[in-house]
């Protein structure tokens, strides 16, 4: 498999289970303690070596673009006071090597359709998608656990997680057979089952390394669950071309699109990591 240096970041949804606070504010700049949860998933990426971050953007999404670009203006005051600390977090929240780029998804119809809106900058190569609101804390992270699996298996490969049955109808579900302790292989994936239509608890998480002919698969997607053309769908068309496995990854996953995830990774994370 070709080297992974591209991820791919769908921020056009509308966040509407955060308002009033997303009213004029992208969910993804909502903060965990003192970082917004985008920032939270780039650096999961870069810290796998991805060097290009796609962004798939919508309305009202400007602060996203604001907060990864330079601002002259605050680096001369934190300068110009000694505030030498603040000055470094600003100026260092991409390392030099890495680019943005930016494209928008001119409606929203779907994770499926915002993800082939990164086809023509991805090209013909592997790459990670990345959902901000799972935030995943790991001593290694989870998209190198993934991006390393991908290489062992040469092959797509999805973070799953073992669920409570009762939940279900929120996530993409699996099917297929063990590889190992950690890896399943997929024989089948379906978008947000009943919990007795499901076909097994492993549920996807906001993380993937995609082979690039998922777009041709995207393509041909139909609209699915909540007539929205689904990464899903997409994914269950290229399993019977190529194929994509399910990897349980060491790490502790908060829901921050939900608002009992967010405020337990604000808890647990402003413990862990900032005493409080
Ligand atoms: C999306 C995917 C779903 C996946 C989930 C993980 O759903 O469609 O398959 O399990 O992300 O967070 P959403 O949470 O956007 O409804």
């Amino acid at each position: 498999m070709k080297p992974i240096r591209k991820a791919v970041f769908p921020v056009a949804g509308l966040g509407t289970r955060f308002l009033p606070a997303t009213k004029a504010m992208p969910k993804e700049m909502l903060p965990i303690v003192d970082k917004p949860l985008i920032q939270y998933a780039v650096e999961e990426a870069i810290a796998a070596g991805i060097t290009d971050l796609i962004f798939i953007t919508g309305r009202n999404k400007r602060a996203i673009e604001d907060h990864f670009d330079s601002v002259p203006e605050l680096e001369a005051e934190l300068a110009a006071k000694n505030k030498n600390e603040l000055l470094e977090i600003v100026r260092n929240i991409l390392p030099s090597n890495v680019n943005c780029i930016y494209t928008r998804q001119p409606a929203p119809l779907g994770l499926g359709h915002a993800v082939l809106c990164a086809a023509p900058i991805v090209g013909n190569e592997p790459f990670v998608v990345l959902l901000a609101d799972d935030l995943i804390d790991a001593k290694v992270s989870v998209t190198q656990q993934l991006v390393e699996a991908a290489h062992r298996q040469n092959g797509s490969v999805i973070a799953i997680q073992d669920i409570d049955r009762n939940h279900t109808d929120k996530y993409g579900i699996i099917s297929g057979e063990a590889v190992d302790e950690k890896t399943t292989r997929l024989a089948g994936i379906v978008e947000k089952p009943a919990p007795s239509a499901a076909p097994s608890t492993l549920a996807v998480v906001g993380r993937y390394v995609l082979e690039p002919e998922i777009f041709e698969h995207l393509r041909k997607t139909q609209a699915g669950v909540g007539g929205e053309i689904q990464l899903t769908d997409g994914i269950a068309s290229l399993l019977t071309a190529r194929p994509v496995f399910g990897l349980q990854y060491e790490g502790m996953r908060y829901d921050c699109g939900s608002k009992a995830g967010f405020f337990q990774a604000t808890l647990e994370l402003g413990r862990k990591y900032h005493g409080l």
